[in-house]
Formats: C-alpha cells, sequence, structure tokens
C-alpha cells in the first residue's frame, strides 16, 4: 500500500468507437466491467478512500460499479478531454497531497505491480511526473512520446495533433501517469483547448511541467500487450482472450488442473481449490468458489456457485446459484439453479432439473426428474420420471419429502405436499394428498387383465 498516493481512474468518455449504446467502460472483458479491473489495480496501491473514477457517459450506472468496488466518484459533465476530466475531481482531490495517479479507465490489463514500479521511477528520479510507455509496432491512434537527442522526454503529442515526423515514433504514451500531487494542481490550469480536437488533453502536463522545471521520466515496459487500451470491440476481444489466460494461467500454478486451457471461460473473480480438475470448455463465472479435489466435467456451465470439497459435476451440466456439499455428484446433463442444493452425498443424474430445492444427504434423483420447491430429506430415493407440480397457474407451492422415502418411478406430487419419512410413494402414482410417516401410497388406477380380449393375431409384415 502506497498512504500518500491518491488515485483518479478516467472513466467518463463514451467510447464512440465501440458503436454501443453502452459506456465503453461497463463493456466486460474476463468477467468484469473494464473499470472494475482498473479499480482492482488502483486498489493494490491505494487506500479505497483515495480512489475516484472520473463518469460521465451514463455516470449513475459506472459510478454505481464504482461504489460497488469501495471506491469513490465524480462527475464530468461535458467531456472536454482528459485533463479536464482530472479538473472536475480537484475538490475531492486537492487537499489529499502526496502522489496523484492517474489511470485510464479504458487499459484493464494494467496490474498494480506495474504501478507500483511506475511510483518506484517517480520517487528514485524525484521527478515530478512520470508515465508509462511501451513501442507499438502499429502506434496509430495512441499520444507519441517524443525525446530530445539525449534521450529525455520533451511532451506527448496526440496522434490527431502530431507531424508526419512524429507519427512515426513507435514509443506511445500508455495512460498511466504519477504526479507530484503539489505540482499538478498547481498547474492544471495551463491546460488550454489549442488542437485539432478542442479538447483539455491531460498529456500536455507533461510539456507544462517540464517548463516549470520538474523532471519527467517514463518507464517504458516490454509487455505491449498489459498497456492494450479497448477502443472497439476487436481490441474488447482480444482482452478478454489474455485476461482469460492469465486466470486460468494462475489457478494452474496454484494446483488447478486444466485440460485445454485454450476453451475454458473462467470468470476473474472465481476461486478453485488445489486438486481439482476443470475440463475442456467449462464455463465457470460470477463469483463461484470451488473446493479441493473436485472434477468438473466437460462443457458444464456453472455460474454464481458454491461447491465444496471432492464434487462431481459430470459434463454438460448447468449450474447457476446454487450450492453442492462435499462428494455430493451432479449430471451428466443436469440443471441446478435459483438456489437449489445437494447436501453432503446427495446424486443428481442425468436429465434433472433442481429449482429452489434442497435434496438431502445422501439422496439420489438418478434420472429425468423435476424437482421445484421442494425440501427433501436425507437418504430418499427419487426414481425416474418423478415430478413436482408446484405451480397452480396462479402460484407456486411447496413439497416436503421426510428422511428415508422412496418416491417410485414416474411419480405425479402435486403442491403443496407432505410425505412424512419413511414413507413409500407407488410408482406411476399422482399424489395429491398428506402421506403419513411409513405409509404406502398409491394414486393410480389398478390395472385390468382381459383375457382373449385379442380376436386376430397382430399381422407379421
Ligand atoms: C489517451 C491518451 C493517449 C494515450 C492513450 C492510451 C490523452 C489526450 N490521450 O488517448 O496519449 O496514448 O490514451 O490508451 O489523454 N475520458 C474522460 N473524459 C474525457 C475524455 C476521455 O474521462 O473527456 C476517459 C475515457 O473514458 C477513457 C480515457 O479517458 O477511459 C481515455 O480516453 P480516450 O478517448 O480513449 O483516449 P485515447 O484517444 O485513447
Ligand atoms: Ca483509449
Amino acid at each position: 500500500m502506497v498512504n500518500d498516493a491518491s488515485v483518479v481512474i478516467l472513466a467518463a468518455g463514451q467510447g464512440t468507437r465501440m458503436k454501443s449504446r453502452m459506456a465503453k467502460v461497463l463493456h466486460r472483458a474476463g468477467g468484469k466491467a473494464l473499470v472494475e479491473h482498473v479499480i482492482d489495480a488502483a486498489r493494490g496501491i491505494a487506500s479505497a478512500e483515495r480512489i475516484f473514477v472520473a463518469v460521465g457517459h451514463q455516470a449513475e450506472s459506472v459510478a454505481a460499479v464504482a461504489g460497488q468496488s469501495g471506491v469513490g466518484s465524480f462527475v464530468q459533465t461535458e467531456q472536454l478531454g482528459t485533463g479536464h476530466a482530472v479538473m472536475c475531481g480537484e475538490a475531492q482531490l486537492i487537499s489529499l497531497g502526496g502522489i496523484l495517479l492517474i489511470l485510464n479507465g479504458d487499459c484493464p490489463l494494467i496490474r498494480a505491480e506495474t504501478i507500483e514500479r511506475l511510483i518506484e521511477l517517480y520517487r528514485s528520479t524525484g521527478s515530478g511526473a512520470s508515465m508509462i510507455t511501451c513501442d507499438l509496432g502499429d502506434p496509430t491512434g495512441y499520444g507519441r512520446i517524443v525525446r530530445d537527442a539525449s534521450g529525455d522526454v520533451l511532451e506527448i503529442v496526440e496522434h490527431k495533433a502530431a507531424t508526419d515526423a512524429q507519427r512515426a515514433i513507435h514509443e506511445i504514451n500508455a495512460g498511466f501517469y504519477c504526479f507530484n500531487a503539489a505540482a499538478f494542481w498547481q498547474h492544471v490550469h495551463d491546460l488550454k483547448p489549442d488542437n485539432p480536437a478542442h479538447e483539455y488533453y491531460l498529456t500536455d502536463m507533461i510539456a507544462i511541467l517540464l517548463r516549470a522545471g520538474h523532471r519527467v521520466t517514463a518507464l517504458k515496459v516490454e509487455d505491449a500487450a498489459e498497456m492494450q487500451g479497448i477502443n472497439n470491440r476487436v481490441e474488447l476481444a482480444a482482452a478478454d482472450k489474455r485476461l482469460r489466460e492469465r486466470k486460468v494461467r494462475q489457478l494452474m500454478l496454484d494446483g488447478v488442473t486444466i485440460e485445454k486451457p485454450e476453451t475454458v471461460t473462467i470468470d476473474a473473480q472465481v476461486k478453485i481449490g488445489m486438486d481439482t480438475a476443470i475440463g475442456p470448455f467449462a464455463q465457470i463465472t460470477g463469483h463461484t468458489v470451488i473446493g479441493e479435489n473436485c472434477r468438473i466435467g466437460a462443457s458444464c456451465v456453472i455460474e454464481n456457485a458454491s461447491i465444496a470439497d471432492e464434487v462431481e459435476v459430470f459434463p454438460f451440466s448447468i449450474i447457476s446459484a446454487s450450492s453442492l456439499a462435499a462428494r455430493s455428484h451432479v449430471g451428466p446433463f443436469a440443471r441446478l439453479r435459483m438456489g437449489a442444493s445437494l447436501e453432503e452425498s446427495a446424486h443428481v443424474g442425468n436429465f434433472v432439473e433442481l429449482k429452489k430445492t434442497k435434496l438431502g444427504a445422501g439422496s439420489k434423483s438418478m434420472h429425468l426428474a423435476y424437482l421445484g420447491d421442494s425440501q427433501i430429506g436425507s437418504k430418499v430415493n427419487i426414481g425416474a420420471g418423478t415430478i413436482t407440480c408446484n405451480y397452480d397457474g396462479a402460484k407456486k407451492h411447496a413439497t416436503h419429502i421426510g428422511d428415508g422415502t422412496f418416491v417410485g418411478s414416474n411419480s405425479t406430487l402435486v403442491a403443496p405436499l407432505e410425505i412424512a419419512e419413511g414413507a413409500y410413494i407407488a410408482a406411476g402414482s399422482v399424489i395429491t394428498d398428506p402421506v403419513p410417516a411409513k405409509a404406502l401410497a398409491l394414486g393410480r388406477a389398478r390395472q385390468v387383465v382381459k383375457e382373449g380380449w385379442v380376436k386376430k393375431p397382430a399381422k407379421a409384415d
């Protein structure tokens, strides 16, 4: 933590090149909004109450993302440029002193370690301003770093304002700066919109501070990918890919086996324990937490789930907002949703759907069932084809099934319904009334056999 650092994250622009109704920084990559990645990097450096996001386009939504991440925001009503954006935060920031970090909100790959290196350079050189630069094969659109014969930085020239000679420079401004806060606030009002875009360019602060006698230094980084700004959806997809590669690599280094890692999609916030194995094409998203020694089969889709240790999820299962206790099994082709929960060693098999349903310890529903709004005890066997009729066309109703109950195949359980512990439901029954403990309930027509009913033998053709 750098105690004297305050941070502004620039996120007020619309992002015209995204061709979207949604503000650019709200677009998602690696499972988070672009601006959230930058906020998270900033939180690795400065305390949350010293971090502010400049918001403008869809200000409320972007400020809400900032709020959820525990950081502040201020509004730039009119987008008059990156320098103007910082000025809009003057009231909150000017008294904080120390160093002022300014981070582009559309560069989601930035890591806290790299910002730390920037601060180190700033301090060790006694600079008034330091920034991150890198060489790009195609620098089109970026601000160019203009240096003098001895290699000292003279200024940043925006692409639009650059001469042909300046456009030939491959070293670009990455959009991450460390300023002496006092010097910054003293001179920021010297910015003028005297450029083709008529904007207050933050990048002009470099030449302004040099003129005022401050030293300016640049941290030139090798990894240009980390500096990638997102301006269109092609760059968005590329950043998403890199963020996911980063996540998967970290998981593998932490002891998770991932088969065909290039095929899986795992969000940044997901946690997975040691010795768990993930199959190809799995999608594990949101705030999912998976314990140790689990197996997640190929092509499972798991969202906001909580999965304990030694759980097996067989291929093609879909689990959303649900929890699985230790040693439970799910799938293949199962669906758990809206707060479904499996207790220890419960098993759910193929083509079984659970919605808002608890399946108790050691209970099984192995084939073709719908269990909705149900509380099912331990050691219960739910036969193939069992359906809880939880909806009467107007309201949802609950089903309670006691411990040790046996529900025969193809049972139709019409809710609201209570089946007490140890009861037996005969196969093919439609059950509408309560079933007491240890009773056998039959709810179907008795079989009729008509001897000799077939007059002619069936024709064999
Ligand atoms: C900016 C830099 C450029 C650098 C590039 C790196 C300036 C003038 N240029 O250019 O030198 O190479 O980033 O990616 O700073 N924003 C606001 N308010 C505004 C305008 C922009 O908050 O009035 C925000 C945007 O939402 C965005 C960030 O600032 O998150 C950068 O703006 P953008 O328009 O993308 O700047 P670039 O042209 O990429
Ligand atoms: Ca940009």
